[in-house]
C-alpha cells in the first residue's frame, strides 16, 4: 500500500533532515582530523577556510561514495528500506559539497589555486574532475521524477548506475593523481603520523567499486543458472 501524500512528505523531510546531519557530521569529522594532521606535520593548531574546503572536498567524496554503497548493501540484503531511501538525497548533498569545493579552490582561493595557471599545471586532475561534476549534475536533473518519465525507466537506470559509478572513480582519480605523492611519502615514513584523509575515503571508494563488481556478478551467476534451470526444464520437457 502507498503511503499518503501527508506520510511522503513526512517521510521527505526526515530523509532530508538525516541526510543534513550526515552532511554536517562529515564535514565536521573531516575538518577535526586535518586539524590534528596539521599538529602532528607541522606542529601547529589551526584552522582556516584552506583546512575546510579539504573538509567539503571529502565529504563530499564519502558521501557520494556512501550513496552507492548502499546499492550494493541493498543486494546483499545488508541495509533496510529506510536507509536505501537516503541514498538520493546522500548523493545530492555529495554533489552540492562538491560544486562548493570546486567555488572554494578556485574562486574564493585564488592565490592557491590560480584560474587558469592551476588548471592548466594539474590538467588531468581538474579535467576529470569537471567531467565528474557534470554527470553528477546530469544525474542530480535526472533524479526528478518527470525526467524520468522522459528517458524511460531502463535508459534512466542505466545512466544512474554507469554514469555514477564512472564519475565516482573520475573523482577518486583526481583526488589521486593530487594526493599521489603525500600517500607515497607517508607510507614510506609515517612521518606526518596521520596520513592524508584522502588516503583512507579513496580506499573506500575503491571497497564500494569492488562491490559493486561483486554485485553484478552474483546477478550474472544467479542469471545463468535461471537460463540452465529453464532449458534443463525445456530440454527434460521435450525428452518426455
Ligand atoms: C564531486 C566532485 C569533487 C570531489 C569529490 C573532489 C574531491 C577532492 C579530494 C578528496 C581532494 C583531496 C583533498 C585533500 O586531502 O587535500 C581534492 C583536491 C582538490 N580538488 Fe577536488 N573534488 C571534486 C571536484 C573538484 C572541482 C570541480 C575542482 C575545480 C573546479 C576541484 C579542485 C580541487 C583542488 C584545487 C584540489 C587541491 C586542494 C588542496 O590541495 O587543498 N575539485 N578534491
Amino acid at each position: 500500500m502507498k503511503p499518503s501524500p501527508t506520510k511522503r512528505q513526512a517521510l521527505l523531510i526526515k530523509l532530508r533532515w538525516t541526510t543534513v546531519i550526515y552532511s554536517v557530521a562529515a564535514v565536521v569529522l573531516s575538518a577535526v582530523y586535518f586539524v590534528l594532521r596539521q599538529r602532528f606535520k607541522d606542529g601547529f593548531w589551526g584552522f582556516d577556510f584552506y583546512l575546510t574546503n579539504k573538509a567539503f572536498s571529502i565529504a563530499s567524496l564519502v558521501l557520494i561514495a556512501a550513496s552507492m554503497l548502499l546499492t550494493g548493501l541493498r543486494y546483499f540484503k545488508k541495509v533496510t528500506p529506510a536507509t536505501f531511501a537516503l541514498r538520493k538525497h546522500l548523493g545530492l548533498a555529495g554533489f552540492f559539497l562538491g560544486v562548493a569545493h570546486g567555488v572554494a579552490s578556485h574562486v574564493l582561493m585564488p592565490e592557491q589555486f590560480p584560474w587558469p595557471g592551476w588548471v592548466l599545471e594539474n590538467v588531468w586532475s581538474s579535467a576529470l574532475a569537471f567531467v565528474a561534476l557534470l554527470i553528477f549534475a546530469l544525474m542530480a536533473v535526472a533524479s526528478s521524477a518527470k525526467v524520468k518519465g522522459w528517458m524511460g525507466g531502463e535508459r534512466w537506470r542505466l545512466f544512474l548506475r554507469y554514469g555514477g559509478y564512472a564519475a565516482l572513480i573520475m573523482v577518486a582519480a583526481h583526488a589521486g593523481i593530487l594526493k599521489w605523492e603525500s600517500w607515497i611519502k607517508y607510507l614510506k615514513t609515517f612521518s606526518s603520523v596521520l596520513p592524508s584523509l584522502s588516503l583512507p575515503a579513496v580506499v573506500f571508494c575503491v571497497v564500494v567499486v569492488g562491490l559493486r563488481l561483486a554485485m553484478s556478478l552474483g546477478k550474472r551467476r544467479r542469471n545463468l543458472r535461471k537460463d540452465e534451470g529453464g532449458s534443463y526444464g525445456r530440454s527434460s520437457k521435450m525428452q518426455r
